[in-house]
């Protein structure tokens, strides 16, 4: 496998892989069984081992369980591990219930992580949504106090409006921005993604193959206990024209010989220097394909035809990304 290369995550920000491990899929998040946490351990040791830095986590992912495995598995190793967390949500019996952000619940929040991280700084420390009843200056200057604590080095946002990545940057410089982007979800592209870019705020891009929609395996319909039948993008007629349109990818992939999902990270990454892929993978099995990924170059007629078939719109239906 080849190493991943690192980047400047956002104007003077940290190093880091510009292919990004996403564990939350290592924990049960709604309800689910938790999934095999020796191959978890494994998957973050051979990423570490590939060069993939970038751990992200939240603290609501499992109830702690994830941030629990991540703390078992960079124990002995945490200088090659970047750890990046999201807090503030509040999950009762497997359903988001709302947001706390309150500075009190921050500094709360924070040192539950930290014990169970087993760490004593949070790299990326970062809010998981806003929370309207909470001003942004109080919910950054918060964290901008834990970094002078020590217990934080970068500030992160996730999920905002151009307006509050604005405003989160006026009261601390922001390193990154964690959004959902892909293909299949590119509304970021006319306000927030030029925001970032202005201030100098890297981009963190998430959902890379939309709930899987751009692996080319799904097949309509879902099977009735699959948790995407709730998401209209997924749903009878939906489901059938958005398959037609990742047939592009299925053919191009094969001839490009290389897959679909690897097509959609690929696409991702070419979008900037400043974004990089964050990839759910709780399996080894994962790790060359996503690896090779960071590999795979566009001819600009690729990049035409991937940009007209997959046009803003193009995709039928909605999921938890639309706001
Ligand atoms: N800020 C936020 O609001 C937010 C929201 C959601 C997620 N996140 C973060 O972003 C990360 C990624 O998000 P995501 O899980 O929604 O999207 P994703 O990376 O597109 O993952 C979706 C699914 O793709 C599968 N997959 C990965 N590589 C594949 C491959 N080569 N071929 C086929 N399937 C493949 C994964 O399966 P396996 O797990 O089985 O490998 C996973 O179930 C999460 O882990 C989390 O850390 C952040």
């Amino acid at each position: 496998m080849k190493t991943i290369e690192k980047i400047q995550l956002g104007q003077g920000g940290p190093f880091v892989s510009k292919l990004g491990l996403g564990c939350m899929r290592m924990s049960s998040i709604w309800g689910g069984p938790t999934p095999n946490e020796a191959e978890s351990n494994a998957t973050i040791q051979e990423a570490l081992d590939n060069g993939i830095n970038f751990l992200n986590t939240g603290d609501f992912y499992g109830a702690g369980h994830n941030e629990m495995l991540i703390g078992r598995a960079i124990k002995g190793r945490r200088d090659e591990a970047f750890i990046s967390v999201k807090f503030g949500a509040i999950f009762h019996n497997g359903h988001w219930i709302g947001m706390d952000l309150r500075p009190i619940a921050i500094k709360n929040f924070i040192n539950y992580s930290l014990t169970r991280l087993g760490i004593e700084t949070i790299d990326l420390y970062q809010p998981s949504r806003m929370d309207n009843s909470v001003p942004v200056e109080d919910i950054i200057g918060t964290i901008a106090d834990l970094k002078k604590e020590g217990k934080v080095r970068y500030i992160g946002v996730s999920e905002v409006t151009p307006q509050q990545l604005r405003l989160a940057n006026d009261v601390h410089p922001i390193s990154a921005l964690e959004i959902g982007y892909s293909l299949a979800d590119r509304y970021i592209e006319s306000e927030l993604l030029p925001t970032a870019k202005e201030l100098g705020i890297g981009v963190v891009a998430f959902a890379n193959t939309a709930e899987g929609l751009l692996t080319g395996e799904m097949k309509a319909p879902l099977p009735e206990n699959d948790y995407r039948n709730h998401f209209s993008r997924f749903q009878g007629k939906n489901l059938i024209h958005n398959l037609e349109k990742v047939d592009l990818l299925t053919r191009m992939a094969s001839s490009k010989g290389c897959t679909p999902t690897q097509l959609a990270i690929a696409w991702v990454k070419e979008q900037d220097d400043q974004v990089m892929p964050l990839v759910s993978m709780s399996r080894r099995s994962r790790l060359p394909e996503n690896i090779a990924a960071m590999q795979i170059a566009f001819t600009p007629e690729e990049m035409r035809m991937l940009n007209t078939t997959f046009v803003k719109g193009a995709i039928l239906g909605g999921t938890y990304l639309q706001r």
